[in-house]
């Protein structure tokens, strides 16, 4: 069964330059290529679980000028069921100038939100028919978080399960975060919440209990080519990474969140999801670009297979 997400999220303008290394403060490096392409981290997330499977509505905000224009045309063209765009004339499209270098193919972004900080209440108040339809409502931080506060109150009221991928960092209350079904950070992200420094699957699982104690019942912390940790009131388990040949990271924290929504969304238990939602990742951070770098379901499942093949054989 194809399942409902909704996502309510930021919409960015990438410039991706590639880079041999990272430049210095006021050096001038050559890049060896660079593109421009769709990003932000809930429309990355919305494409993720589109190409995944899902039925998706996507709702964000952008500005009235060139950068607005292509958006409307990318989010026009993916296939979403519906996109909902709000625009304002004050501020910027959200745009990120982003570097990939180095063997793992790192980045390094600077970003301007611009519009996406300006969401209405009222604004979001409209969406809440598009919420209470969805069987998922995934959310992010990259937006002003009074407007992210009352999509996850909306979510909450009309029953739909929530996911909130706490990225990019921002201060939120424990009220917050305790109507939230399941909570998917980072390393960062779950060091700056919890205040453990987590490098590593036990400092993950001190983490987790940290975030517990807040009231959460099940979060899953990535840890990139460690893998995750997925815990349920407490109980953890260990969601193995699939190899990869990085060429751009940029996305893949994207493609993870927006993958394991389509597959919670069509039924999948917790763990198999992660699972797929692992090998879909390891497909993106193979290729250039972040909304461009979400492979199709297929492709996922071919990943999952194929390593399965290899520890078997
Ligand atoms: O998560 C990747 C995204 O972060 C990029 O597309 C960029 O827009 C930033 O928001
Ligand atoms: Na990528």
């Amino acid at each position: 069964k194809k399942g409902k997400v909704c996502v309510v999220g930021s919409f960015n303008l990438d410039i991706v330059a590639g880079m041999s290394r990272f430049p210095q403060p006021g050096e001038s490096l050559i890049a060896h290529n660079s593109m421009m392409g769709a990003g932000g981290k809930g429309a990355n997330q919305a494409v993720a679980a589109l190409r995944a499977g899902a039925r998706v509505h996507y709702i964000g905000k952008v500005g009235r000028d060139d950068f607005g224009t292509f958006a409307r045309r990318h989010l026009d063209s993916v296939g979403f069921d519906a996109v909902t765009l709000f625009s304002t004339a004050d501020h910027p499209t959200g745009n990120a100038l982003i570097y990939v270098a180095g063997a793992d193919a790192e980045n390094m972004i600077a970003v301007d939100p611009g519009a996406n900080l300006t969401f209405t209440l009222e604004e979001i108040e409209q969406c809440r028919p598009a919420i209470a339809a969805a069987d998922i409502l995934l959310t992010q931080l990259e937006n002003n978080l009074p407007a992210i506060e009352k999509v996850i109150a909306i979510a909450k009221e009309a029953q739909t399960y929530i996911i909130l991928n706490p990225a990019p960092f921002q201060p939120v209350s424990d009220a917050l975060l305790a109507k939230v079904d399941l909570l998917t950070p980072n390393a960062t992200e779950c060091s700056l919440l919890t205040g453990i420094q987590v490098q590593d699957m036990a400092s993950a699982q001190q983490a987790a209990q940290v975030l517990h104690g807040k009231g959460i019942q099940a979060l899953i912390i990535t840890l990139g080519t460690q893998g995750a940790l997925l815990s349920v009131a407490g109980q953890a388990q260990w969601i193995a990474a699939f190899a990869a040949v990085p060429k751009d990271t940029t996305g893949a924290g994207d493609a993870f969140n927006g993958s394991l929504a389509a597959q919670l969304a069509s039924g999948v238990p917790l763990a198999d999801a992660a699972s797929f939602a692992s090998a879909y990742a390891s497909v993106c951070v193979e290729r250039a670009g972040a909304a461009a770098s979400m492979p199709d379901y297929a492709e996922a499942l071919a990943r999952q297979a194929s390593a399965t093949l290899e520890t078997t054989a």
